[in-house]
C-alpha cells in the first residue's frame, strides 16, 4: 500500500473529488481525516469511510475554525503526513454583475481556506509529508463569467510555487492537481440556470480533445500519486487531469 499508516486531512472530503480520494487514500493504508460543512454529507461520508476515519464539520472560510479542526487533528493522531486542500466552490457572473461579496466569498474559500489549511497544519506535518491541492484548468484559459473562480486557482498555483519553496527545507512537497470538467456536484452549485448549465456541459465535451467529463476517481488516482512516496521528487508541480482541455 502506497500510504500505509499515513494521517491524511482531506478538506472537501464529503462530496466529488476530495471523497473519492478520501476512499483511495484510505485503501492505500492511510488514515483519513475529512472536513465539510454540511452534516448529512458528513455523516454519508463517514458511513462510506467507516471506522478507521474521522470526520469534522469546519467552514474553511473562517481560519479559527480551521485552527480547531487541525488541533482535533492532532490531538487525535498527534501528526499529519498528507494535506489534500481541496474544499472549493465559485459562483459564474459576467463582469459586470459580480459583487463584492461573491468575490469575496470565492477568495475565502479557494483561496483563504487553502493558505490557512496550510498554515496551521504545516506545524504538525512530519518532515518528509506531502501537500497537494486542487486547482483547476480554469487558471490557464479565459472563460466568460468564470472570471473571480478562475483567478482564485490562479492563486492557489502560485500558492504552490511559495510554500513548496518554504517548505522544502524540511523535505515537505507540496504540488497540485488540475482537474478538467468532472462529473461532481460542483457544475450545480454555479448558480446557473438549468438549460445554460447543460449548453456549458456541451460545449466542453465539444471542446475537451477526450470527448467527455472525467470522472472524480480520475483526479483522485493523481492526488494519491503527488501525495505517495511514487513523487518523491516532485514539487512545485501541477498534474493536469483534464482530458487535454487546457494542454492540446
Ligand atoms: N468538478 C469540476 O469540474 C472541477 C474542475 C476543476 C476544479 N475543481 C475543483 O475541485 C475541488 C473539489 O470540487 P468538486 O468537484 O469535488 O466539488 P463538490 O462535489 O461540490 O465538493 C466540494 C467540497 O467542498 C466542501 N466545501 C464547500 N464549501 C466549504 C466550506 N466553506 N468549508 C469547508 N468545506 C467546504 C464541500 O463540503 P460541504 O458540502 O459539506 O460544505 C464538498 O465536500 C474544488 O476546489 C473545485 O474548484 C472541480
Amino acid at each position: 500500500m502506497k500510504l500505509a499508516n499515513k494521517v491524511a486531512l482531506i478538506t472537501g472530503g464529503t462530496s466529488g473529488i476530495g471523497l473519492e480520494t478520501a476512499k483511495l487514500f484510505r485503501d492505500e493504508g492511510a488514515k483519513v481525516v475529512v472536513i465539510g460543512t454540511n452534516e448529512q454529507r458528513l455523516r454519508e461520508a463517514q458511513q462510506v469511510l467507516g471506522e478507521n476515519s474521522m470526520t469534522l464539520r469546519a467552514d474553511l472560510r473562517d481560519p479559527a475554525q480551521i485552527d480547531k479542526a487541525v488541533a482535533e487533528v492532532v490531538e487525535t493522531h498527534g501528526a499529519i503526513d498528507i494535506v489534500f486542500a481541496n474544499a472549493g466552490a465559485g459562483t459564474a457572473a459576467p463582469l459586470e454583475a459580480v459583487t463584492p461579496a461573491q468575490f469575496d466569498e470565492q477568495f475565502a474559500l479557494n483561496v483563504s481556506g487553502i493558505f490557512f489549511t496550510i498554515q496551521k497544519s504545516a506545524p504538525h506535518l512530519r518532515d518528509g509529508g506531502s501537500i497537494v491541492v486542487t486547482t483547476s484548468f480554469l487558471n490557464t484559459v479565459g472563460t466568460p463569467g468564470l472570471s473571480v473562480l478562475s483567478a482564485t486557482k490562479a492563486a492557489v498555483r502560485s500558492l504552490v510555487r511559495s510554500i513548496g519553496a518554504e517548505l522544502a527545507p524540511r523535505g515537505i512537497r507540496v504540488n497540485a492537481v488540475s482537474p478538467g470538467p468532472i462529473a461532481t456536484p460542483f457544475a450545480s452549485k454555479l448558480g446557473l440556470p438549468e438549460e445554460d448549465l447543460r449548453k456549458s456541459g456541451e460545449a466542453l465535451v465539444a471542446a475537451v480533445p477526450l470527448k467527455r467529463f472525467g470522472d472524480a476517481v480520475e483526479v483522485a488516482k493523481a492526488a494519491v500519486f503527488l501525495a505517495s512516496d511514487d513523487a518523491s521528487y516532485v514539487t512545485g508541480a501541477e498534474l493536469v487531469v483534464d482530458g487535454g482541455l487546457s494542454q492540446i
